[in-house]
């Protein structure tokens, strides 16, 4: 069919035509966004889940409710190797300069700004005058420290001061949060804390990976009286039909009901699978309709291009000791797995291996889904992993 018109969306962070099965999830943001809006006491939210499962989506999707509703925001996103007041100074600038344009605001702001200067000033993060454009100075003291546990709360509620100031509520938005440091998780739930006694305007709303519920570490006791953390899955039957059938409908074209159930059959109903399989079943069908013969013909260029590019782009990540891990893992089958099994099935002692896998759940590949157990971040990590290593062990020159 037209390709043009194809309303499918596989991708990462790509707005899916329907957004199905998260109501729940959206409702519940945007009545906590209004709660702090109104200065009400709220529980932050982190939407945790696997690869693919639509985090991002759901936070883009908030953010625009936010703003709706008067917000000014700020959308971050953590990676390896970046600092958070790294990624967090632009976008506090910004939204401090936005304030500071609100006349009964504009001294606070200022003060946000000092601030500001003095947090990264305090943790030595060096980012250049004409890039930062901060012709204020710090203010001793005044979130300064070096310690960032103590400083960003001071420097979140001088924020947060000024958004009451302005009756301008402030959303802060944090995906990826597994690449944080447990210090820089901890300084963001100890920001919370203090936002929430004061009851100031500012709300976190968060995503990421399973192993984001280990980084609260010292801050646990807070993290868990302060937030929600939401868990978002694959969907249901009905929520997947609705993913698939209602872009068609739009567009005058109709799944016959064995080509949606051998879609739900193959991507278990998660997310960016859905999208994908529904993408190539409508480029390959002709007509109107799109069959069981279609959906068939579709899954060698679906399973192609996730190999290509949703897969592959985690898989290039890792070293050949990690690749060897997850082989050994994959190795077991679907779910998740005893770390002394895998490490049984690499025929080396558990504890060789502890490093490997500490570096792979920092990579955002694998997590713990309890004590001692592994599993895939990735959903149907471990065919994948068959594909690109058919052979187990792996033969030497692979490796
Ligand atoms: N509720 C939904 N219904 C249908 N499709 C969805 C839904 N949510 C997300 N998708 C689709 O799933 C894909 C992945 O979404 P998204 O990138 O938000 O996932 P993610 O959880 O952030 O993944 P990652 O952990 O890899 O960043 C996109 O193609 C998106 O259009
Ligand atoms: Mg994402």
């Amino acid at each position: 069919m037209d390709p043009v018109r194809n309303p499918y969306a596989p991708g990462a962070g790509t707005p899916p035509p329907e957004l199905a099965g998260r109501a729940d999830i959206i409702v519940s943001g945007k009545t906590a966004l209004q709660r702090t809006a109104a200065g009400k006491p709220t529980q932050s939210q982190i939407l945790v889940g696997l690869r693919g499962v639509g985090k991002t989506v759901l936070l883009n999707k908030l953010n625009d409710d936010a703003e709706t509703l008067n917000y000014k925001t700020a959308f971050i996103e953590a990676r390896e190797g970046a600092s958070l007041p790294e990624l967090l100074a632009p976008s506090l600038r910004s939204i401090l300069y936005t304030l500071s344009m609100v006349e009964n605001a504009r001294e606070k702001a200022r003060r946000g700004l000092m601030g500001l200067k003095g947090f990264l000033n305090g943790l030595r993060v060096t980012i250049s005058e004409v890039e930062f454009g901060i012709s204020i100075d710090s203010e001793a003291g005044l979130a300064d420290s070096g310690n960032i546990e103590a400083d960003l709360p001071v420097l979140i509620a001088t924020i947060g001061e000024a958004a009451k100031a302005a009756g301008r509520p402030v959303a802060l938005f944090v995906d990826e949060m597994q690449y944080l440091a447990s210090s820089e998780f901890s300084a963001l739930i100890m920001s919370i804390h203090r936002i929430n006694q004061k009851q100031l305007p500012f709300m976190l709303i968060g995503a990421g990976l399973p192993q984001i519920r280990a980084l609260a570490g010292n801050s646990k006791s807070y993290s868990e009286r302060l937030f929600r953390f939401p868990e978002i899955g694959a969907l249901g039957t009905e929520e997947a039909i609705q993913a698939i059938e209602k872009p068609a409908i739009a567009e005058g074209v109709t799944f016959d009901r064995r080509a949606i159930e051998k879609i739900l059959h193959i991507t278990e109903r998660y997310p960016y699978f859905l999208q994908q399989w529904a993408y190539e079943s409508w480029n390959v069908a002709d007509g109107n309709a799109i069959s069981l013969a279609d959906v068939e013909k579709a899954s060698g260029p679906a399973i192609d291009e996730l190999d290509q590019s949703f897969f592959k782009v985690r898989f290039d990540r890792c070293t050949p000791a990690e690749r060897k891990y997850m082989r050994a893992l994959a190795e077991l089958g679907r779910g998740k797995h005893r770390s002394g099994d895998i490490a049984e099935k690499l025929g080396v002692k558990v504890t060789s291996v502890a490093p490997t896998r500490n570096s792979l759940i920092r990579k955002g590949m694998i997590y713990s889904p309890s004590h001692g157990d592994t599993a895939f971040t990735v959903p149907l990590f471990d065919e994948y992993m068959k594909r690109a290593l058919p052979d187990f062990p792996i033969a030497a020159d692979d490796e």
